[in-house]
């Protein structure tokens, strides 16, 4: 069975609602007209029997006298102590006799007035005491008043279908503007479970009311917030891909030269280079387990709650050169630093640092030394990688800190353009910047400033 809607049910509760009200309106109002109506007749009744009370001969006229024209349509009676009734000679009909009109005869009760049937007529008689010592009884036709009434009814009830009739088309009209906005955010949460594109908002028109406005509001909310997550997850998976392509580069290269060494005999190595050659698999081995620790780290709680700690700079660049040393152990790394202290997440800047060197370490060409120096200023710490590699043009030098943006010249070399990225997004956090210059006699001079701890 399908739901009913609540457009449907809100119609129906306002339409019965007001059916509710004109109904019981009309039958107030039919209600109030009877009782003007019947007190009309009975007031007519009262002055015609105020004429007749004090006669002592209306029984006896054989026809309709004057005073009763043009009221043919009243009929009268005359009831005595013992209960006889009479009527006049001209009159055919007898009205009913009841124990009340007895009673007003014998003086016990003063008057009374009663619809009675007298054939197929209704009438509305009025009993009161005559002067002669009998009860009088008057009653006047109340066909047309009924019919009055029974029109009137009609009518009503026309009114009342109209009224409910206007309401239901009325409401269900209204409730359709009402409930556009609730249509909208439907439609926009249909369009985001078949797409999965977060970027539909609800349509806020100035129209809607509050309520639905702020639903709408609220959905939009939650819509940016999960795209932002969504955006964070994606970021997550790019820069642990990125982190982890480096040190698996270097760990094929030093497997695929074993292998080759292995496959000809004639340049088999020398028993010194071999060994060293095993021992950088081992620390590259190590390296990658760090790293994968460190990616599920950030996968965890993407590095959100790494506290920011005081923390000797130079130690923290000592680790990152060192694992930077067991990537690309051909490149000469020389450092030359001294112990500052600065605030920051441990991780995050050696994650920092890392790319920096692994750069350097990447576009330096065979041989060439990479320097690296750490020196506290008066209120930061600044740390230089300096290569000899063929450097960036000048119109690149911001442009290389965008995701995935990597100069033409970089592509032959394995990469995919987020190592920089991720360096300004962890310098940012620190308060701090990163930026890339020429260095003098060729070559690049990357730079990280962290402003240093309040004293
Ligand atoms: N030391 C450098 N010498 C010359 N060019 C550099 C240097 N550092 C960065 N670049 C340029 O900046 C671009 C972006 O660097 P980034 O570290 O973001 O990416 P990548 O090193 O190419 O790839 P990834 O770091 O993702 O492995 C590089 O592709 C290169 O063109
Ligand atoms: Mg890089």
């Amino acid at each position: 069975m399908s739901r009913p809607t609540l457009r449907r049910r809100l119609t129906m509760l306002t339409a019965g609602m007001v059916a509710i009200a004109v109904v019981g309106l009309s039958l107030g109002v039919w209600l109030l007209l009877r009782i003007q109506l019947y007190d009309e007749v009975e007031s007519s009744l009262r002055e015609k029997v105020a004429r007749v009370a004090h006669r002592t001969d209306p029984l006896k006229l054989a026809t309709i006298p004057v005073w009763i024209r043009p009221d043919i349509d009243t009929l009268f009676g005359v009831v005595s102590r013992q209960g006889i009734t009479q009527r006049p000679g001209f009159q055919r009909e007898r009205l009913p006799l009841g124990p009340v009109d007895i009673a007003i005869a014998k003086r016990q009760q003063r008057d009374s007035v009663r619809k009675v049937t007298v054939g197929d007529t209704n009438y509305l008689m009025l009993t009161v005491r005559g002067e002669t010592g009998q009860a009088i009884q008057i009653a006047r036709d109340l066909t047309e008043t009924d019919q009055t009434l029974q029109r009137f009814a009609v009518v009503l009830v026309a009114a009342d279908a109209v009224v409910v009739v206007l309401t239901v088309s009325l409401g269900y009209a209204l409730t359709r503007r009402g409930l556009r906005s609730v249509e909208s955010v439907r439609r926009a949460a249909e369009h985001v479970a078949r797409t999965q594109d977060l970027t539909a908002a609800v349509p806020v028109a100035r129209r809607d009311p509050a309520e639905m406005a702020s639903v709408a509001r609220s959905v939009n909310a939650m819509l940016t917030a999960l795209a932002t997550s969504q955006d964070a997850q994606r970021q997550l998976v790019d820069d642990a891909g990125h982190e982890l392509a480096t040190p698996l580069t270097s760990l094929r290269t030093n497997i695929e030269l074993l292998l080759r060494a292995e496959k000809h005999p004639e340049r088999v190595l020398a028993a010194e280079d071999r060994r060293k050659l095993l021992e950088d698999l081992r620390a590259q081995i190590g390296e990658l387990s760090t790293l994968t620790e460190e990616v599920v780290e950030l996968a965890r709680d993407q590095g959100a709650h790494e506290e920011h700690i005081e923390l000797d700079f130079s130690s923290v660049l000592d680790a990152a050169v060192s694992r930077a040393r067991a990537r690309t152990p051909d490149v000469p790394f020389e450092v030359s630093s001294e112990p500052v202290t600065v605030h920051g997440k441990r991780a995050a800047l050696e994650r920092a640092l890392l790319n920096l060197l692994d750069n350097a370490a990447k576009f330096s060409p065979d041989g060439e030394r990479v320097e690296v120096w750490l020196r506290p200023g008066e209120n930061t710490a600044a740390i230089e990688v300096a290569d000899r590699g063929p450097g960036v043009s000048e119109e690149e030098l911001d442009r290389v800190f965008e995701r995935f943006h990597r100069s033409a010249d970089a592509r032959a070399l394995p990469g995919s353009g987020l190592g920089l990225s991720i360096v300004a997004q962890i310098v940012a956090a620190h308060d701090g910047s990163a930026w890339l210059t020429h260095r003098e006699g060729g070559g690049t001079v990357a730079h990280i400033e962290l402003p240093l701890p309040d004293r």
